[in-house]
C-alpha cells in the first residue's frame, strides 16, 4: 500500500513538469487529486485496513495529498503570473497612433422625432400639448363622442377590451382606439378658449399589413372658441401640411362621416412613393389619407359642459405613422416597429 502511494507521488511529480498551461493543470488536478483519482481511492480504503497499516498508510497518503495540493497551488500562481505578463506585453505594445473607435451614440426613434416635430408645429400655432390615459373608459372613447353602445361606428374600431366590469356588469374599460378620447377629456376639463393637441399610442384589434398595425400613433387636436369656422380648420391643417411636407405636396379634403363632428372631412396627401402614379402604399389611388377632421358636434360640446350656442369648435385626428412614410417614401409600416438598426440609423 505504501508503495502504491509512493508511485502516485512519483507519477504526479513527473507529470507536473509537463504542465505548461492551466487547462493541463486542471487535467493534472483531476487525475491526481480528483474524486476518482488513485490517491482518493487509497484514502477511502484506509478504514478497512488493520489498525497498524491504517496509521502508516494514513500518514503517508495524507502527506502526499498535502504535497500535491501545495504543488497545485504553486503551479496555479505560476501560470497566473504568466498570463499577467502576457497581458502586460500587449499593453506595452498598444499603438497610440491608431485612430480611435467612435463611440456609438444613440438617437431618437423616427416616430419620436416626428411626434416632437408635429408638437412644435402646432405649438407655434398656439396649441398646448396634452397626453391622456391609454387604458380608457368606454365613456371617453365612445359615449362622450356620440358613439353609444350598439352604434355601428364601434364596428370600425375593433377594440381591445380590458377585463373589468362596471356596476352594471358591462365591459367599461379598453385600450383607447383613438386619441379623440383625450379630446373628450380636454373639452370636459378646460374652459374656452381651448387649443390643445394630444399625441398618443392607440390600439386596434386588427391584423397588421403594410399600412396597418394593431398599435399605432395618432395626434388629435381640438380648438374651442367663439366663432370658430371650417375655414379655421382648413387653414390650420393646410399650414400643418405645408410645414411638415413643404409647399409642393398636393392636399385634398373630402366629405367623411365621424359621429363626433358635423360636417366631417378626411384629409389626404399626395403619395410620396409613387408621386401620385399609384403604388402599394397608396393602394394605387395616388393619395394617402392622413387625418379625419370636422366641426365638433354640438352634443359633444354640451356633454363636456360647453354651450354650443356660445362656442364652436373644430377637431382633427392625424395618423402619425404614415407621415414619415410619406415624407421618406417608406412603403411598409412594420419597418417602424422592427427595431432594425440599419433602418433606424438613417433618420
Ligand atoms: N378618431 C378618428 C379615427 O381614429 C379620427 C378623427 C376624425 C379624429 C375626425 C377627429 C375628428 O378629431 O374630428 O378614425
Amino acid at each position: 500500500m505504501i508503495d502504491r502511494v509512493e508511485a502516485i507521488k512519483t507519477g504526479a511529480l513527473q507529470d507536473m513538469e509537463q504542465v505548461k498551461e492551466s487547462r493541463q493543470l486542471e487535467d493534472w488536478r483531476v487525475r491526481y487529486l480528483g474524486r476518482k483519482s488513485d490517491l482518493t481511492q487509497v484514502l477511502r480504503g484506509i478504514a478497512a485496513l488493520s489498525p497498524e497499516d491504517r496509521k502508516t498508510v494514513g500518514a503517508k497518503a495524507g502527506e502526499v495529498k498535502k504535497l500535491l495540493e501545495t504543488l497545485l497551488e504553486q503551479k496555479q500562481q505560476e501560470l497566473g503570473s504568466i498570463q499577467v505578463t502576457a497581458a502586460a506585453k500587449v499593453a506595452d505594445s498598444f499603438d497610440i497612433t491608431l485612430p480611435g473607435r467612435k463611440p456609438q451614440v444613440g438617437r431618437q426613434h423616427i416616430l419620436t422625432q416626428t411626434i416632437e416635430e408635429i408638437g412644435a408645429i402646432f405649438g407655434s400655432m398656439g396649441f398646448d400639448i396634452q397626453e391622456g390615459p391609454e387604458v380608457e373608459l368606454d365613456y371617453y372613447n365612445f359615449e362622450a363622442l356620440n358613439i353609444p353602445a350598439e352604434h355601428p361606428a364601434r364596428d370600425n374600431m375593433s377594440t381591445f377590451w380590458v377585463d373589468a366590469l362596471d356596476e352594471k356588469g358591462q365591459r367599461s374599460m379598453l385600450l383607447h382606439t383613438h386619441t379623440t378620447s383625450v379630446s373628450a377629456r380636454t373639452i370636459e376639463t378646460r374652459k374656452p378658449p381651448i387649443r390643445v393637441v394630444e399625441p398618443g399610442r392607440v390600439y386596434r384589434y386588427e391584423a397588421s399589413d403594410a399600412t396597418h398595425g394593431w398599435m399605432f400613433h395618432q395626434i388629435d387636436g381640438v380648438a374651442v372658441d367663439k366663432k370658430i369656422t371650417m375655414g379655421d380648420l382648413k387653414g390650420t391643417l393646410y399650414e400643418f401640411a405645408r410645414r411638415f411636407f413643404g409647399t409642393g405636396r398636393g392636399v385634398r379634403f373630402r366629405c367623411d362621416y365621424f359621429p363626433f363632428v358635423e360636417p366631417g372631412v378626411e384629409m389626404a396627401i399626395e403619395c410620396a412613393v409613387c408621386k401620385g402614379a399609384g403604388c402599394r402604399l397608396c393602394k394605387n389611388s395616388g393619395w394617402i389619407e392622413i387625418a379625419g377632421a370636422g366641426m365638433t358636434h354640438p352634443m359633444v360640446l354640451r356633454r363636456g359642459g360647453i354651450d354650443p350656442d356660445e362656442y364652436s369648435s373644430f377637431a382633427f385626428g392625424i395618423g402619425i405613422d404614415r407621415l414619415p412614410m410619406l415624407r421618406y417614401g417608406i412603403d411598409d409600416i412594420r419597418l417602424l416597429y422592427g427595431s432594425d438598426l440599419r433602418f433606424l440609423r438613417q433618420f
